[in-house]
């Protein structure tokens, strides 16, 4: 069972300076919880890591607090923290709900776009070509679409659609491989990134509106045939 998983199984236990604790810590949970180390549903104690890393629980607390926002851990009635599921039933209300969160991004990002932003934007389509992992496919897919959003003037929503991309990360590495998704479809990373390039904004957006469709429906296959088994 997840919840029988110790920390200390899987992190390693390290002397850290009070004020790098919190960074430290943030930075080793997350990527234990990214790369499956800490599955789903396990209880991440605060006592326990303050012990692991010889710190007080204040940092840890802060640390946890982060992690929280970015929907990796849950705190649950009676246990404390654990660690989130990878994506629930409301994995179709997710994609809606980024469709218009990344369609205003988009809006508002691509005419302040530059040169560089552009640029960067076809690496990470250049780097997806190549790339075999599925924890390095879901990272360049998310810095892709981040690339072209990240000019949006409203930070606010930068932040909420980063989330909703970093619980796709977690999810398309376990998954990536069961659902057929390809590349994630590089021939609408292409449209539109080229639409974004010429300032073609009602464009850009029909394009990520497929992109996202259709990767919704795809989602949604997948997890009705799990259901169904
Ligand atoms: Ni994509």
């Amino acid at each position: 069972m997840a919840e029988k998983i110790k920390l200390s199984n899987v992190l390693a236990s390290e002397q850290l300076p009070a004020h790098l604790a919190r960074g430290v810590i943030e930075e080793r949970l997350r990527s234990a919880i990214l790369d499956g180390r800490l599955p789903p549903g396990t209880a991440v104690r605060q006592q326990e890591i303050a012990d692991l890393y010889g710190v007080s629980r204040m940092p840890v607390r802060e640390a946890l607090r982060q992690l929280e926002a970015q929907s990796l851990l849950k705190v649950e009635m009676h246990k404390g923290a654990v660690v989130a599921p990878l994506i629930g039933e409301d994995a179709v209300d997710t994609y809606a709900l980024r469709v218009l969160l990344e369609s205003e991004a988009l809006r508002q990002s691509i005419p302040l776009l530059e040169a560089d932003d552009i640029a960067s934007a076809r690496s990470y389509i250049e780097q997806l070509e190549n790339e075999t992992s599925h924890a390095e496919i879901g990272r360049l897919n998310r810095l892709f679409h981040m690339s072209l959003y990240g000019k949006a003037s409203n930070q606010k929503l930068l932040r909420l659609i980063e989330n909703e991309l970093n619980e796709e990360e977690r999810f398309l590495r376990f998954h990536l491989s069961s659902m057929g998704l390809g590349k994630l479809t590089q021939d609408d990373h292409n449209a539109l990134v080229d639409a974004a390039a010429e300032k073609r904004v009602d464009e850009a957006v029909r394009v990520l509106e497929q992109h996202l469709n259709n990767g919704s429906r795809v989602i949604r296959n997948y997890l009705d045939k799990q259901l169904a088994r």
